[in-house]
């Protein structure tokens, strides 16, 4: 479906009926990722997921892009839907883009999940590789950032035994468009410390990481779940930074788990 929010297209799945839940996708993939969890949690909830400006089929503006402004999309889908409340999960840098959310509308969140995320800032070293990487993009185009970021998203275990999702993660990177890769790329590199935060996070909150991300090893998800209050922190076994892919059931399990013991 698609929604003219802020200005944009917006595309999103608005799945089934119940509480809602808002999956938000990592960098640079779209909402096509949560397949696994639409297909789980739609027989018990109302599953919105939509791709953010610049990725999937939502518009990709050339231009300025920051993750406030993809929080304000989400709450303009959210409006749109008139949807006053909902659980949202967001993986990497939709994880980044909940912490935008909730300085923002923390009123709106009932429940966070935080999977193969981290609080923290970029480092400088950080930041030079997304603008190293935004030439690359610039230079040789969606495929070359795939080369870059496969071996991040997927663990050596999936890469080897997985082409089928290997394939699947490929084609959503090459069908991305610079102007989106390069914009997202430069949100993340602007994006505070989120650590100072996470104290003040009020709702019940479940952070998920996979045992063998690389991006945002567990011991990011560790310092996210001992320093909000009540956090429960899962690690995936045999799982890379898209554990949702990666170990879908586990994930689905833990994701369930959740939403029942907030319901
Ligand atoms: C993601 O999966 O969203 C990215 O790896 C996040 C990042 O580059 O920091």
């Amino acid at each position: 479906m698609l929604a003219k929010i802020n200005g944009i297209n917006l595309a999103y799945t608005d799945q089934s009926r119940g509480a809602p839940v808002v999956l938000l996708h990592a960098f640079p993939q779209s909402r096509a990722m949560w397949a696994p969890q639409v297909d789980a949690l739609s027989k018990t909830h109302r599953i919105l997921a939509p791709d953010f400006r610049g990725f999937g089929e939502s518009d990709a503006p050339l231009g300025h892009y920051a993750l406030d402004q993809f929080a304000d999309d989400v709450a303009g889908l959210l409006d749109h839907l008139a949807i006053t409340q909902a659980v949202f999960v967001g993986l990497s840098m939709g994880g980044y883009t909940l912490f935008a959310f909730y300085r923002k509308h923390a009123a709106r969140v009932t429940g966070l999940v935080l999977a193969d995320t981290k609080a923290q800032a970029d480092t400088e070293e950080g930041r030079a590789g997304r603008f190293a990487m935004a030439q690359t993009a610039q230079a040789n185009g969606a495929g070359a950032v795939a080369d870059i970021m496969l071996p991040k998203l997927l663990s050596p275990v999936a890469l080897q035994t997985k082409p089928d999702l290997v394939q699947r993660v490929r084609a959503t990177i090459e069908q991305t468009q610079v102007s989106g890769i390069a914009g997202a790329l430069m949100a993340m590199a602007k994006r505070p410390d989120s650590v100072p935060l996470l104290s003040q996070i009020a709702c019940p909150t479940l952070v998920i990481t996979g045992e063998l991300d690389g991006p945002t090893p567990p011991a990011d998800g560790k310092l996210m779940a001992e320093t909000i209050p009540g956090a429960r922190l899962e690690i995936i076994p045999r799982a890379g930074h898209l554990s949702n892919l990666e170990q879908p059931e586990a994930f689905n399990r833990a994701l369930l788990d959740f939403l029942k013991r907030i319901s």
